[in-house]
């Protein structure tokens, strides 16, 4: 089996008034494609932060990260959107919607970058599947939590990644659409192969996947395989 991910001693620091805080201290590990994985820990554990250097959103202190057997720690700002672009779903767990466009061009917009036909109706049946077909002209500002996050996980799915990171992609659903949203996550998987990582609080959702890696105060404490199929 390929790894789609490979991540080497990767350690990263923020300095502030003079002192450095280590937030990821010399993670180690690699994730099979086409599987499911889970990332837990209690907050500020260094989760997000993790997240965003596997998908290359950001630039480790040291140590290797590859996506898709391209290393993406020697590559420019530019270079890296447009691995994103070509690879990477994101579902963030602050939504990160751009709030000028409605959530139609919101989903819109990784499809567009890609130069893709027929956006509009691309778009329209993902946000259907989501169940915010009606809501596709609200702006961001106009919508519910909950409504935010499903825009941000039709947006992940719109450029049919070879991976998929979520952050916390429940974190503000009710327990039925939660479950629904959960569903079209590891149907993704199922049928189109897309690796699934994800970043949650909640271990029914976390003892789904096939994986799962524990991280606390910046280290890696444990990294598990569950029994899901
Ligand atoms: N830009 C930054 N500058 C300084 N410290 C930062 C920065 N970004 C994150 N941190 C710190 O890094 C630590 C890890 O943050 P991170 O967002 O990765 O945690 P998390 O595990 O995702 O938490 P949660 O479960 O609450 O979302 C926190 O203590 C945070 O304060
Ligand atoms: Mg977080």
């Amino acid at each position: 089996m390929n790894n789609i991910l490979k991540i080497e001693n990767l350690t990263k620091t923020y300095k502030s008034a003079g002192n450095t805080l280590t937030v990821l201290n010399n993670i180690n590990f690699s994730v099979e494609e086409g599987s499911t994985f889970s990332i837990v820990g209690p907050s500020g554990s260094g989760k997000t932060t993790l997240l965003g250097l596997c998908a290359g959103l950001d630039r480790s202190t040291s140590g290797l990260v590859e996506l898709n057997q391209i290393r993406l720690d020697n590559l420019s700002e530019d270079e890296r959107a447009q691995i994103r672009n070509q690879y990477v779903g994101f579902i963030f767990q602050n939504f990160q919607l751009l709030p000028t466009l409605t959530a139609l061009e919101n989903v819109m917009v990784p499809l567009e970058l890609r130069g893709e036909k027929n956006t509009r109706t691309r778009s329209m049946d993902l946000l259907d599947k989501v169940g915010l077909a009606n809501r596709s002209h609200h702006y961001p500002a106009q919508l519910s939590g909950g409504e935010q996050q499903r825009v941000s996980l039709a947006r992940a799915f719109s450029n049919d990644p070879k991976i998929l990171f979520a952050d916390e992609p429940t974190g503000n659903l009710d327990a039925e659409t939660s479950e629904k949203m959960v569903k079209l996550l590891f149907d993704l998987n199922r049928e189109n192969g897309t690796t699934l990582i994800l970043v949650t609080h909640d271990m029914e959702l976390a003892s789904k996947t096939q994986r799962i890696i524990r991280i606390k105060g910046g280290n890696l404490i444990s990294d598990e395989r569950t029994v899901a199929i």
